[in-house]
């Protein structure tokens, strides 16, 4: 990356959620305040802004990644994808979302879109995980609310449909 000059603006172009998308960010500007702020992608939460919760989290590259420890200048020319393209169209779930919706997975909903950005990158890689890898992986989330059974439940269930071992249709929202 070409050396940045402090209190500038700088070009940011990169793939957002499939399309190309272009932003100006300070080399200081972290990525949680570029996406919701200066692009309106306010589904990305920001909790702990030190990198613990993993309520921030996105794909960048096809890796989950902490937005709030990632500058917004680091995604240039990089694809990313935040919870608002889980979602196949307005007003219906994709299929993780679906499984949340129907485990209880969420209650107060703050750390869902990471962990929800965290298990899709996992089934992209590993699509048929097993409880231990999902446990494993769902680590470094943090929530407040579920008891995390329901999101194990969920992401289980989530796994085998996408594996095709179950078939559902889509849930509306
Ligand atoms: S807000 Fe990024 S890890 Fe907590
Ligand atoms: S659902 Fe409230 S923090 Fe997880």
């Amino acid at each position: 990356m070409s050396r940045l000059q402090a209190g500038r603006r700088h070009p940011v172009r990169f793939s957002l959620n499939g399309k190309p998308c272009t932003g100006e960010a300070e080399p200081r500007l972290l990525l949680t305040d570029f996406l919701r702020h200066q692009i309106g992608m306010t589904g990305t939460h920001v909790g702990c802004e030190h990198g613990v919760c993993g309520a921030c989290t996105v794909s960048i590259d096809g890796s989950p990644a902490r937005a709030c420890l990632t500058l917004a200048a680091q995604v240039d020319g990089c694809e990313v994808r935040t919870v608002e393209s889980l979602a196949p169209s307005a007003g219906r779930l994709g299929i993780l979302q679906a499984a949340f919706k129907r485990n209880h997975a969420l209650q107060c909903g703050f750390c869902t879109a990471g962990i929800l950005m965290s298990l899709d990158c996992l089934l992209r890689d590993h699509p048929r995980p097993d409880e231990a890898t999902i446990r494993d992986f769902l680590s470094g989330h943090l929530c407040r609310c579920t008891g995390y059974a329901p999101i194990i439940r969920a992401a289980l269930e989530a796994a085998a449909e996408m594996a095709g071992d179950v078939s559902r249709e889509t849930t509306h929202a």
